[in-house]
Parts: structure tokens; sequence; C-alpha cells
């Protein structure tokens, strides 16, 4: 824009008004104002895929190569350039053969001999050096596809931790954000009968402004931890497809059809074990909703008897296949209510870390039923708390077969840049996959949005944003978050004040709390604590706990890091949560001891967060059998 000097100033100075003059009026207007403005629709990802790892398809985990980068010379060259010949780890080119070809080739990479790992896998366990590698590793494989006239072929992947670029025979298909969540990239018309050749650049890098930050308490498993795949699907076929019953009774449908056939199409839902079909009509938009009253003889999803239905989605050449457990799951005052009765929620949480003293995050159908059925049966859970990000869908899938309730979050942990449109556009995004690729898992109750977040205006904007998303993608199920209460102390009395502002914003509350752990009350004091709330909600005790290094016992004086400290901790911790009026549940930190930088006591730590009311290697510690006891009882008086 032209203009003199001082017109310039002008219109600058002008800018600089209005833009203060808009963060005062944002600043001004309260955040639960502001949260009453319906969001805009939320971010849907381009392909769900929905049931992706019940289609068939080629399976392309196995042997992959791999290359460290961390200057990222694959990427740019020394001033900024993209990277030349010779430093492309993508590139379609077996460089034996190009080097013999041509003697002044120089390359300075070569995947086709660099060493070869088995995927899944994080790569923290490919070879000792990598052990703290948070940057690029570049991997590669080859693979022979028939790809099928008139079918559409997709490379979907479970989740690489943090970032991905994805390239297929040379070119570049897409790039992913978030360690956790699924994504799939079209790559039809793009492969060869014979030999293709996958490239991916994982790069744990993580910034301010990502989710989650660079500080967490737990390892960063970086890399390709869960499938890879190749999928194919007619030419219109079932994206997304969500069946749920309604809190009336109901039973509900959402499909969307992805291709040129997508709109006015004939789709049916079959349930065959209920003799159950629905047929429909997709819309202009190629979506389908519709609900019919339940069938007959339908049984209720619920721990103790999770039944699961085979249910089809068909839409012409496409048959969408999914295992899907039905029932209800709403609150009543302070109360939860699964299938409209009060439930208790016995709870536990856990990190996605394998049993055992090398865990490496690739989560297998036998990984998760350990850990889940040690909750289920060796303490008497029905809840489990997979902290802080989404976990495999091995995981969610196993917590249906085995009947666990599931709370489910996304890494909104800690220090967000809560003030970044870039990162609430990654969190909404990052929820989106979660709760599209989950939202048919009967185990799942609760959406959570965040844990631990320092509380502002812009933080709980922020959060009142993703709880509204939650409700625009599943209003079937509870939106929480884990907060941090305030302590007040009067006349010798400890209160604990849950007063936090996103509080109604959320249809469960959720406190993390450690006293006698990270205070120094001594934990004859905890059973006095007074827990107060002027919301009438529900509370879970989400997070609780104290370090124990197993095997270390001293019942004599029951010093920090003993078993005996640990389990003295939960007795009087549960008697304080026993006088809670409006708790409904407990979800104490936790299952397992996981893998942390920040934990470096040389005896009792070197690494490890040693909360585990089990170790890395599945010995129990006095603690468990103390919760384990406490939940026994809990289950008796229920008549569970
Ligand atoms: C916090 C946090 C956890 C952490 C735990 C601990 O509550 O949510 O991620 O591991 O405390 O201090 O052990």
């Amino acid at each position: 824009m032209n203009g003199t000097k001082g017109e310039k100033k002008m219109i600058t100075a002008i800018r600089t008004l209005l833009a203060l003059a808009a963060a005062l009026l944002l600043a001004a207007t309260p955040a639960a104002a502001q949260r009453d403005r319906p969001p805009a629709d939320p971010p849907r990802p381009a392909h769900i895929l929905a049931a992706a790892d019940l289609r068939p398809g080629l399976d392309l985990g196995g042997a992959w190569h791999w290359s460290i980068d961390p200057y990222r010379d694959g990427v740019a060259g020394f001033h900024g350039e993209p990277a030349g010949r010779g430093h492309r780890r993508f590139e379609d080119v077996v460089v034996a053969e190009a080097e013999a070809a041509d003697p002044h080739a120089l390359f300075e990479y070569d995947m086709a001999r660099s060493p070869l790992v088995d995927l899944p896998s994080s790569w923290i366990t490919h070879d000792p050096t990598l052990r703290h590698y948070d940057g690029l590793v570049w991997y590669q494989r080859r693979f022979d596809a028939a790809p099928r006239p008139g079918r559409r072929a997709f490379l979907r992947f479970g989740a690489v931790d943090y970032a991905a670029a994805v390239y297929l025979n040379g070119e570049l298909v897409g790039r992913h954000q978030g360690g956790f969540t699924p994504f799939a990239f079209e790559v039809t018309g793009r492969l060869r009968d014979g030999g293709n050749v996958v490239t991916v650049a994982a790069d744990a890098e993580r910034s301010a402004f990502t989710i989650p930050p660079p500080v967490t308490d737990w390892e960063t498993y970086g890399g390709i931890t869960r499938s890879v795949r190749l999928v194919e699907v007619p030419a219109t076929y079932v994206d997304d497809a969500w069946v749920r019953l309604t809190r009336d009774g109901r039973l509900a449908v959402t499909v969307r059809l992805d291709g040129a056939a997508a709109a006015g199409a004939p789709v049916r839902l079959l349930i065959p074990a209920l003799g159950f079909a629905l047929d429909g009509r997709t819309g202009a938009d190629g979506s389908w909703s519709a609900e019919a009253p339940a069938p007959t003889g339908l049984e209720r999803w619920q721990p103790g008897r999770p039944t699961l239905y085979d249910v089809e989605i068909a839409a012409g050449e496409d048959v969408l296949r999914d295992r899907i457990g039905f029932r209800t799951v709403s609150v009543e005052g302070e109360r939860i209510l699964l299938n409209g009765r009060p439930v208790f929620l016995r709870g536990v949480s856990l990190h996605e870390e394998e049993i055992g003293a090398e865990p490496t995050r690739a989560t297998t159908p036998a990984s998760a039923r350990a850990l889940l059925t040690e909750a289920r049966d060796g303490l008497h859970a029905n809840f489990v708390r997979l902290a802080h990000y989404p976990h495999s869908e091995v995981m969610t899938r196993a917590a249906d077969e085995l009947g666990l309730l599931v709370w489910s979050e996304i890494p909104v942990y800690w220090r967000i840049a809560f003030d970044s449109p870039e990162t609430l556009a990654a969190a909404r995004l990052m929820l989106a996959e979660n709760i599209l690729r989950d939202r048919n898992r009967a185990s799942i109750i609760l959406w959570s949005v965040g844990n631990e977040t320092p509380v502002s205006a812009p933080r709980t904007r922020f959060l009142a944003r993703l709880a509204a998303d939650v409700r625009a993608h599943d209003p079937s199920r509870l939106v929480t978050a884990a907060l941090l209460n305030r302590r007040e102390e009067r006349d010798g009395r400890v209160e604990m004040v849950i007063d936090d502002p996103l509080v109604p914003d959320l249809d469960v509350m959720a406190v993390n709390t450690y006293n006698g752990w990270y205070s120094r009350d001594p934990l004859s004091a905890l059973p006095g604590f007074v827990w107060r709330s002027d919301h009438a909600k529900p509370l879970i005790l989400s997070e609780f706990g104290a370090d124990a290094l197993a095997g270390f016992r001293d019942p004599g004086r029951m010093p920090r890091y003993s078993e005996d400290y640990q389990a003295e901790y939960y007795r009087q911790t549960l008697a304080m949560a026993d006088r809670i009026p409006f708790l409904a549940g407990l979800s104490p930190w936790i299952l397992k001891d996981f893998r942390s930088p920040r934990r470096q006591h040389p005896v009792y730590q070197r690494g490890w967060n040693r909360k585990g009311l089990i170790s890395e290697t599945g010995v129990r510690k006095l603690a468990f059998a103390v919760l384990a006891e406490h939940y026994r009882r809990r289950a008796q008086g229920e008549g569970e």
C-alpha cells in the first residue's frame, strides 16, 4: 500500500488501536459469555476411514530401514534451500545403482543399506544411542501392491509421534501433526504393480506451540508407534459410521460416504444377531442419519457383561464392519449413570506403555490385555483413565471386549500456548481425530479436554471451545478435564475447594490431588480434609499417588519411596475419598511405573516415575492390595 510516511504512521497507529480495542473487548468478555457462542463447525480430518483396523488391507508393518537425521539434512540444505540430490532420503532411487552408473554422483545417505528394524515400534529401542533422541528419523520399505481398477487406496497410519511426512515412490502424499491419532492419505493411481517405496519422515521434536508441549512427565516414544496399512476401498465407500443407543433408548445411526456416488445413495444398517435392519438414502452431501426403536433382545453393554454386536453398514459395493456395544451414560446431579443406573468408577490411570523392562510403546492385543486384566481382575476395577493422550485403538477395543469403562483424553497438558490460534487448531483437529476414531467404542464414557492446565482467561476459552467441540462431535458422552483445586485452611481445618472457571463447561469435574506426597501433610491428617464445590456435579479424583520402589520395605520408619509409605498413603487417601459426598469415581496415579525423563533420583527413580501400583516388570507393590481390597468392598456394597 503506498502513502506518505505520515500516512503510514497513521495507519499503523489506527491498526494498533483497533487491535488493542479488540483485545480489551475479548478480555473483558467473561469466558462464559464467550462460550455461549455456538462453535463454528468443529474440524474433521479429510478422511476418517472408520474401523479401518478391521478393513481388509496390506499390513506394512515388519522390516523397515531407518536413518537418523538430527540436522534434517533430508529436508533442507546448508542455506535452507530444499534438500539436494544425494540428501533426499525420500527419493525413489536405488543408491548403489545410481553410484555405479555415475561415479561422480555423491550420496550422503542410503536407505537400502541403512539398518533394519521391526515396526511398529518407537525408536528408543532401535539402538542405545536413540534412547533420548527427540529429532527426525527416516523410515523406508518397499512393497508390492496390485491396485484393482475402480478401487481407491489409502496409506493409513495408527499414529506417528510427533509429526509425519509420508512419501510414496518419491512423491509427498501428506503430512500429519500429532503423535497419538490415526491419519490416512489417498494414494489411488500412485501405486505401481511392483516395487513401491514408501518413506516416512518421523519427527519427535515439539515446541511451545504443539500438543503436548516439550515438557511433560512421560517419555517421548518417537517414531512409527502404531500400525501402517494399505487399505483399498470401492470408489464410493463408507468413510464415517457411528451407531449408538440414545439416552431415550433408541438406536441412532450416522453415516457419511466418500466418493463420486455418495449423494443420494441407498445405505443399510444391519445387526444380524438382532435381526435388525434399517434402510435409508444419503442426502446431497453424502450423509445419512436415522433413528429407530432399539431392537428387542438388545443386551446393553456394561462391565461384567460387555456384549458386543457385529454391525454392518452397506452402501453400494462397500460394507463397513465393526463390533459395537450399546449403552448409555449420563449424569444426574452428583452421580454418573450407566444405562440409567448410578455407577461408581473404580478406576486406575494408565500410560500407553507395555509391561517390561524396555517398553517401546508398541501396543499389541496381548500387551493391552495384560494391563487391562491387571486392572479389572487384580484391582476389581471397572474403569481406566487412558492418560494423557489417545491410546492405541488396540487398547480401546480391548477395553470394549473386557468390559472396562474408559476416560479418553488429548494431551492438552500443563503449559500450552493457549493464546495461539495454531495451537487451538491443532488441539481441535486432534480431538476430532480421537473422537471420530473411537466414538463406536462402548467402553469410552468420558472425553477429557485438558490436564492440570494453569488457569487464565485464554486457557479457559481454549478448553471451553474444546468442550463445545466434544458436544458437537459426540453428545452421547460426558465431558471432563483433570483440574487442580484450591487449598484453604481455616480454624485448623483443611478445605479442598473446587472452583475452576472451566467447571460450568464440564459434565463431570475431575481433580488431581497429591496431599501427603507433594505436600508435607502427615498421612494421618488426610481423612480430615474436607472437599467443597459450589457445583452440583459428579467428581472424579483423577489422580493421586506416591512413588515407591518395588522391594524397598521399611515398615518401621515408612520412609518416602518405600512400599510401606505408598500403602499407608493409599489407606489414608482412600479414607479421605470415602468422605466426599459428591465423589463418583477414582483413577489413582498409576497402574504401572512408567518412563519419565523428569524422574532422576539415582536410588529410587533412574528415569522412572515410581507411582505405579506395579513395577515396570509387573511386580505388585503393597499398595496394590490396599486398593484392590477397597474396590472389592465397594463392588460388594454395590451388589456387583
Ligand atoms: C501430575 C500429572 C502426571 C504426573 C503426576 C506425577 O498430576 O498429571 O502426568 O505424572 O502428576 O507427578 O507423578
